[in-house]
């Protein structure tokens, strides 16, 4: 892809004896909304970590925007630099607990990005605003919501302004009845042409949200198309049996 704004090829990605990834090759162009679907345990949030360098590839390289990485031979430049273009929505939320919403949105703009604390508080008001949070500024994580918390981790993942979001099943902690306001934001959030990576196991949401599915199995992309074709027609039988599972 010419125009790719993130473009991995051969990451390799091994735990012990446990090979997760073997090769993955995946090209995203800006503003492109990308799901990642697979069974469980086959490196889905693997390779999102290694997008952000949470977990380094013993082989392979990124390239995100301007700035490349081989992995096998990383600088603490190389990884400072590809580590600043992505940031990541976890599972579980990753709040610090000691500090009140505002200051969570805020914390990295102020330690990473070093803004004086009246700029990073302005701009973490306008992303906690997006999200539809701006009543709850001075509550501390215990105070609110899962789906709360969630838009938090939302807000203080746009607020560093990076060029790709990626988002590891942002849902599946939440009680049923929170997940579509989460699930809302995001598609709003998808709207405004920010590139987004997410693992998701929401087929409806990865239908209507995503410009591409990519099914990964066995340390592989297996297979990767626009939603329709992917949910009504895959090509490969994995990706079938999959699909057949998740739905009933
Ligand atoms: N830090 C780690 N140390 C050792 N093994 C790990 C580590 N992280 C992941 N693994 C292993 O790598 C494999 C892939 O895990 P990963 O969490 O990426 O899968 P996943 O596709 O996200 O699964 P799920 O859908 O259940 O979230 C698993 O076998 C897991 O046990
Ligand atoms: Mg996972």
């Amino acid at each position: 892809m010419e125009d790719a704004i993130v473009k991995l090829r051969n990451i390799h990605k091994t735990f012990g004896e446990n090979a997760v990834l073997k090769g993955v090759d995946l090209d995203i162009r800006k503003g492109e909304v990308v799901t990642l679907m697979g069974p469980s345990g086959t490196g889905k949030t693997t390779l999102l970590r290694c997008i952000n360098l949470l977990e380094r590839p013993e082989q392979g390289s990124i390239q995100i925007g301007g700035d490349f990485a081989d992995c096998a031979r990383l600088t603490k430049k190389a990884m400072v630099q590809i580590r600043k273009n992505s940031t990541m929505v976890f599972q579980n939320y990753n709040l610090f607990k000691n500090k009140t919403v505002l200051e969570n949105v805020m914390e990295g703009l102020v330690t990473v990005q070093k803004k004086n604390k009246d700029e990073a508080k302005k701009i973490a008001v306008e992303e906690l605003t997006k999200v539809n949070m701006q009543d709850k500024l001075d509550a501390y994580p215990s105070e609110i919501s899962g789906g709360q918390q969630q838009r938090t981790g939302i807000a203080r993942a746009l607020a560093l302004r990076p060029q790709v979001i990626l988002l590891d099943e942002p849902t599946s902690a939440l009680d049923p009845e929170l997940v579509g306001g989460v699930l809302d934001i995001i598609k709003e959030i998808a709207r405004t042409g920010i590139t987004m990576v997410i693992v998701t196991h929401e087929m409806k949401f990865a239908r209507n949200i995503s410009s591409r599915v990519v099914f990964m199995d066995g340390g592989f992309i297996v297979e990767q198309g626009e939603p329709n074709q992917i949910f009504d027609h895959p090509k490969e039988e994995r990706t079938g049996r999959f699909l057949e599972k998740i739905m009933h």
